[in-house]
């Protein structure tokens, strides 16, 4: 059985995501389970050199997990040929620059969503990385939700009929910093910064819809930004310049109509961060993160409007839980697995940078949309020679 060391220089690794979900949750998880598992005995172990601007904080992060490895110089360890993969969970506005110096390096390419702050530079970046010939994914976490993967079991086994459409109810209230801490990064309140609601979470709705639905055809959009004032990681006051909730409306192929609320100035009310409600002609089912639950049509109660009377119905107990019949790991470990056997054993892996230029694709007509206050149709993202190309707007 023999070890197949992979280097990955990770940039961004101190932020939220780089530590907890990608350092922490998968690179170390999977070198502590002894490296991804290969059908031959073999084993791909990750070795991480950790990536950023400051030098006491990566120290620090590295002697807290037993690494040895960690840089300021992110062109020394481009240019080190034990480094194959270039990982990226920098703030967005920083990931392009870097992204194409590690092309040019001739590294594959792995990073968070979204891939850039303009769609112009996410098919850039698809495109270069394909001339290039290097292999390259981005995260799409949602996917591996054990709630989502449940629904596409359902969508898969023909459950819902014909779908008609899909509620997605996401959010939570995100302090505002001044009296509590606020729970995410002050950046995403900055439009300037690359923040927003509608940049950060239709990068993720575009994936969750065409990969569990169908394509996303077009878009309606109402972005607002309900707070206008925050307080950063100082405790210092400062303007929100970004949108903070959207009100979407979106159609698929095949008519099916979705809508999608995304918030963070809503308070919970529901069972989960994220629940999506699938109606379909033969069943409708509701996703959380971990959970999902459906309801056939042979089960489906016949309610009468009537006001005067108490509701006779408890609605919620209607229900039949979807089994797990399944271990559900760490989706973003999962992810990070399928992506280190693509790098060595060249299985498939389908979110690349092309997929990720559709979630920008899809950020930009919703902020598009908003602007203009119209429904915007979203052109099909294909590589021709080499090159992205969006196809002309009908
Ligand atoms: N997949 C998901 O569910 C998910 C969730 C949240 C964030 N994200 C994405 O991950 C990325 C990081 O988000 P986060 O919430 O971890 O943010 P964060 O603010 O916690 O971390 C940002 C990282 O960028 C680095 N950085 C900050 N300023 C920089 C500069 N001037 N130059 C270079 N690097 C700088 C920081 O040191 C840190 O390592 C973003 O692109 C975001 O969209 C993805």
């Amino acid at each position: 059985m023999a070890i197949i060391p992979v280097g990955i220089i990770m940039n961004g690794v101190t932020g939220r995501m780089g530590t907890n979900q990608h350092l922490i949750r998968s690179i170390l998880a999977i070198r502590k389970q002894g490296g991804v598992q290969l059908p031959n005995g073999d084993a791909i172990m990750p070795e991480p050199v950790l990536v950023g601007r400051q030098e006491h904080k990566l120290k620090g992060l590295a002697e807290a997990h037993g690494l040895t490895r960690w840089s300021t110089d992110l062109d020394a360890c481009l240019a080190d040929p034990s480094n194959i993969i270039y990982f990226d969970a920098q703030m967005t506005t920083f990931r392009v620059n870097s992204i194409r110096k590690a092309i040019a390096a001739g590294k594959h390419i792995y990073c968070e969503k979204p891939t850039a702050s303009s769609f112009e530079e996410s098919i850039e970046l698809a495109s270069l990385a394909t001339e290039a010939g290097v292999k390259n994914g981005v995260v799409q976490d949602k996917l591996f939700l054990p709630g989502l993967m449940k629904l596409k079991r359902l969508v898969n086994s023909g459950f819902f009929g014909k779908i008609l459409s899909v509620r997605m109810e996401f959010g939570y209230w995100v302090f505002e910093g001044d009296w509590q801490p606020g729970q995410r990064p002050s950046w995403n309140y900055r439009k300037e910064d690359g923040g927003g609601i509608i940049v950060d979470m239709f990068a993720h709705w575009r994936y969750v819809l065409d990969n569990l639905f169908g394509q996303v055809r077009s878009v309606s959009c109402l972005g607002v930004t309900h707070i206008p004032k925050r307080w950063d990681e100082t405790g210092k006051p400062y303007d929100c310049t970004a949108d903070d909730a959207a009100y979407a409306t979106l159609e698929l192929e095949g008519g099916i109509v979705v809508q999608a609320n995304s918030s963070w100035t809503v308070r919970v009310n529901r069972e989960d961060l994220l629940t999506i409600q699938v109606d379909g002609t033969e069943g409708s089912a509701v996703a959380g993160l971990r959970d999902c639950k459906a309801q056939h049509r042979v089960n489906t109660c016949k309610p009468v409007w009537n006001p005067d009377i108490p509701n006779p119905f408890d609605f919620r107990s209607q229900w039949d839980e979807v089994p797990d019949n399944q271990l559900f790991d760490n989706g973003f470990k999962v992810q990070w697995e399928m992506f280190l056997k693509h790098i060595v054993e060249d299985t498939p892996f389908p979110w690349d940078l092309l997929e990720g230029a559709k979630g920008t694709q899809l950020s930009e007509l919703a902020l598009q949309s908003w602007e203009e206050r119209r429904w915007i149709d979203v052109p099909e993202l294909t590589i021709q020679g080499g090159t992205a190309h969006a196809a002309a707007q009908k």
